[in-house]
């Protein structure tokens, strides 16, 4: 069993090894989570290098600004080299469940802008087959409902996420139980369910490198 301790470490040595991936002046996708804040934290010393960052949610952008790193709006960037983020599960093909944050929409279009999509993680969050972890689902309030009955009938036990409202003022369905064998075939399924914003799917655009934290040293999977 990992410690606490050991794991923050590992969440510390693979952010360090993304700055490797950040080109001089440019503009990167930045996402949002503990994995994440070790980053943010890392591009600090590299802040004088980068134009600025585009976040995926307001938490990421507060620490960005705290530390000195501009934050551009997605609209006014037209591209994108890498997008940096975490994952609470990731598969072999590199397909991810993502959300446990919150922040899977916003995560999700950032995501599709950036030419490179670079996962950080420690190696708890590597799976063979995902689901273990709830998946979380982005619901219009009005639909909260309707979409519940529907994804009962996808064989999983969504759960409402208590006294949590998105950046975009909406509901998370965290949804359990289910075993995820076709991740790119059940993303585009749950997002044919009306009211549904974004699922936590991320298979369609899966990420492009995997650095895992390992006790050996960073892994990094293609
Ligand atoms: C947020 C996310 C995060 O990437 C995911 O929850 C992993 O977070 P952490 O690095 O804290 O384990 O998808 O919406």
């Amino acid at each position: 069993m990992q410690s606490t301790v050991d794991q923050q470490r590992l969440k510390q040595d693979v952010a360090r090894a993304a700055l490797a991936y950040v080109p001089e002046d440019s503009i990167i996708g930045v996402g949002t989570g503990s994995t994440v804040d070790c980053f943010i934290d890392a591009l600090a010393d590299k802040k004088d290098h980068i134009r600025g960052a585009v976040s995926s949610s307001e938490r990421s952008t507060q620490k960005l600004k705290a530390l000195g790193i501009e934050v551009f709006d997605l609209n006014s960037v037209s591209e994108l080299p890498i997008y940096v983020d975490g994952a609470d599960e990731v598969n072999t093909h590199l397909a991810m469940i993502k959300g446990g944050g919150g922040a899977l929409t916003r995560e999700k279009i950032v995501a599709a802008v950036a030419r490179k999509f670079i996962c950080i993680a420690d190696q708890s969050k590597l799976v063979a087959i995902l689901g273990q972890f709830p998946l979380p689902i982005e619901v219009i309030p009005s639909a909260r409902s309707y979409v519940a009955r529907q994804l009962i009938a996808f064989g999983g036990e969504p759960r409402l996420r208590q006294g949590f409202t998105t950046d975009n003022g909406n509901v998370i369905l965290d949804v359990h139980g289910l075993q995820i064998v076709d991740p790119y075939t059940l993303e585009q399924a749950l997002n044919q369910i009306v009211g549904v914003v974004c699922n936590g799917l991320f298979a369609k655009r899966g990420a492009d490198v995997l650095l895992l934290g390992t006790p050996n040293g960073v892994e990094t999977k293609h």
